[in-house]
């Protein structure tokens, strides 16, 4: 994906991977709701547990088959911070786009927030998605003709808010990542570090439950990347519950807590670098580069930014 998609995160489910929709233009104009709410029903009390994975495992059917994820469990409390770490083709993004209700599991049950996401219909899981998951991504996803603040404006588009408040909200949001300077420019006109503020402020538009985050820091310098983690840890210690995929042993030492994930399979812990003699797992597996196709944009000598204050995330 490169920077002139004209492209949103959209409420899609897609095909197992995780696909950006251009958005219908006029569509930020709109004042009308969108999508109805459909998730009225209360969920199920749990009220410390936000992902629970029971026997989860995801087949693409292929022809061949790959088994992409064998049956996992796992559980994570809400305001935990997890990195999921992963040599390449693990299946971390099979992971992260199960865990984003962006794709369907081939087995085993996916409880999200009380809800049992496996039996739930698309449009349910689709408005479940956009109420409490916020995504971002190494290659930030913005659209290179829109704002800062339309960008995350659009975000709303499907949540039915009006368009003043729509403007409003990304407004504050902009703030709160530190860009409240910059609401009018292009993102061609932004750093990378910028750039990717920009995605989160998009991210935190809905007020999500999760954050789930595909190496957010991949295409920044360090110092760049540190004033972004600098920032997600900020919204942790707000009470944000984060999952982060990232194969940078600093970046996951940074969370409270790793999972490994290998040959699909998830154990507690970061053993992304232990030696492996126990299953045959290839330990010269590359770790995950950056996709040829994205761009890179390392952004020399960019300061870290402040990070404001950042108003507790609603739980709902
Ligand atoms: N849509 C798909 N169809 C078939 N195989 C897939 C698909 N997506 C991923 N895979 C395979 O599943 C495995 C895990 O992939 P992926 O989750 O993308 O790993 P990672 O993100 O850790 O690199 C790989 O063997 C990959 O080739
Ligand atoms: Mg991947």
């Amino acid at each position: 994906m490169t920077e002139d998609d004209a492209t949103v995160i959209l409420p899609a489910v897609s095909d197992g991977a995780l696909h950006d929709r251009p958005l219908k233009d006029g569509a930020l104009d709109d004042d009308t709701a969108v999508f109805a709410r459909v998730v009225d029903a209360e969920p199920a009390p749990a009220a410390h547990t936000l992902i629970e994975l029971d026997g989860v495992g995801m087949t693409y059917a292929g022809p061949p088959p790959v088994e992409a994820l064998k049956p996992v469990q796992l559980h994570v409390e809400n305001g935990e911070y997890v990195a999921i770490v992963g040599p390449s083709g693990s299946g971390k993004s099979t992971l992260l786009n199960l865990l984003g209700l962006l794709d369907v599991p081939t087995a085993g049950t996916y409880w999200f927030d009380g809800y049992d996401t496996s039996k739930m219909k698309e449009s349910k899981r689709t408005q479940l998605r956009a109420d409490k998951i916020g995504f971002i991504f190494q290659s930030f996803h913005l659209m290179a003709h829109r704002t800062a603040t339309e960008n995350v404006a659009m975000s709303l588009v499907y949540q039915g808010i009006p368009r003043r408040k729509r403007r409003q909200i990304a407004r504050e949001k902009l703030d709160l990542v530190g860009l409240s300077h910059r609401l009018d420019a292009l993102p061609t006109t932004l750093s990378g570090g910028e750039r990717q503020r920009v995605a989160i402020a998009r991210a935190l538009a809905a007020e999500p439950s999760l954050l789930l985050c595909d190496e957010p820091t991949g295409n920044l310098d360090s110092k760049t990347a540190d004033a972004i983690l600098a920032t997600l840890d900020e919204l942790h210690g707000q009470g944000l519950t984060i999952l982060m995929i990232t194969h940078d042993h600093d970046v996951a030492e940074r969370a409270g807590r790793a999972v490994t994930i290998r040959d699909g399979q998830l154990r507690e812990g970061n053993h992304l670098h232990d030696d492996h003699h126990d299953g045959g797992s290839d330990d010269r597996v590359p770790t995950d580069r950056p996709d040829p196709g994205t761009l890179i944009m390392p952004v020399a000598g960019e300061a870290p930014t402040a990070v404001q204050p950042a108003a507790a995330p609603r739980r709902n």
